[in-house]
């Protein structure tokens, strides 16, 4: 049984796709898992600001039929109030499951090594899996097979940048991660990414050029400045406008689906012709935040649903 959720390493090709599945048939049938988590109290713990992430988790854990616990860092910051360890060793005592967004993905392993209970990540300076599980399930009702597809992510080399790398190297999708000079993806997570991409038939590439986005079937855009980065978009701008998700691009590319994880920042990484137009998927994907964390959430507390 899986029992924590961490990088989404976690899962291999099988597995991911099993729970794609299970996130369609919660999406599909909601009322055959509205007892999935009954009696389950499940604690949603923030250092980081977050509207999809809370919202989806609240909402998905109450229509399983479970109880999710917000808190946040204003009544006692993790680490400094007390330790990390004693918050997992804690929150074990009570909760069934912890879902953590956290500053440091080493926050995360402190965290299930003294847990008792399942953790997933919510995001971390590194990852942001559970994303990834909805991004690939929008990608899957878009397009059906996602082995077939060419994904390409334009701007800055982030966690959501690896979490979307990983995913598509693990379903077997040709993935570019177009980024300008000094902003490429962490240098290791792509290395693994290539090797679990050449197990299963697909690329990775990394470059600056916009041209290396040609001939995707969806294009991918996050916000500029992550949270944490005290830049503000007005200085990045130049840096980044080369690689803005406009309908000039989606002509030169010939992608016909564009997905953004959001918050979203109109006319800086995305227009809002293109967010608001025919091939945007964006409000669909984070529908599917929700369904995807629905069906982590069964198979990790009631596998017997699964
Ligand atoms: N995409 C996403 O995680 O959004 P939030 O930061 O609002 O949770
Ligand atoms: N890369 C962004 C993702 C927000 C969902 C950040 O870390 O702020």
């Amino acid at each position: 049984m899986l029992q924590h959720f961490l990088t989404g390493l976690e899962l291999d090709q099988t597995k991911i796709l099993k729970l794609l599945k299970l996130a369609q048939n919660i999406k599909n049938q909601p009322q055959e898992y509205a007892n999935a988590l009954t009696g389950k109290s499940i604690v949603t713990l923030y250092e980081k600001p977050s509207l999809r992430t809370r919202l989806s988790f609240d909402i998905g854990i109450n229509k399983l039929g479970g109880h999710a616990v917000y808190l946040d860092q204003q009544n006692g910051a993790m680490g400094n109030r007390e330790s990390v360890k004693d918050f997992a060793l804690n929150i074990s005592a009570w909760a069934d499951g912890l879902v953590a967004r956290v500053n440091h993905h080493s926050t995360l392993n402190t965290l299930a090594e003294h847990a008792s209970i399942p953790v997933v990540n919510s995001l971390c300076n590194l990852y942001h899996p559970c994303q990834a599980l909805a991004d690939f399930l929008t990608l899957q009702e878009v397009h059906g097979d996602v082995s077939q597809l060419k994904l390409a992510y334009l701007g800055e080399g982030n966690n959501v940048t690896h979490s979307l790398m990983l995913l598509a190297a693990t379903l077997g999708t040709d993935f570019v991660a177009v980024c300008p000079k000094g902003h490429s993806p962490d240098a290791q997570i792509v290395k693994q990414a290539e090797q679990i991409a050449a197990a299963n038939g697909a690329s990775v590439l990394i470059s600056d050029r916009v041209e290396a986005a040609v001939g995707a079937n969806a294009l991918y855009a996050d916000t500029w400045v992550s949270m944490g980065n005290n830049a503000c978009l007005e200085q990045v701008k130049q840096t980044f406008m080369p690689y803005q998700i406009n309908a000039a691009l989606l002509q030169q590319t010939g992608a016909s689906t564009v997905l953004h994880c959001q918050p979203a920042h109109r006319e800086y990484e995305i227009t809002s012709e293109v967010m608001d137009g025919k091939n945007s998927k964006i409000i669909q994907q984070a529908e599917n935040r929700m369904h995807a964390q629905n069906a982590l959430l069964v198979s990790l507390l009631n596998p017997n649903y699964v």
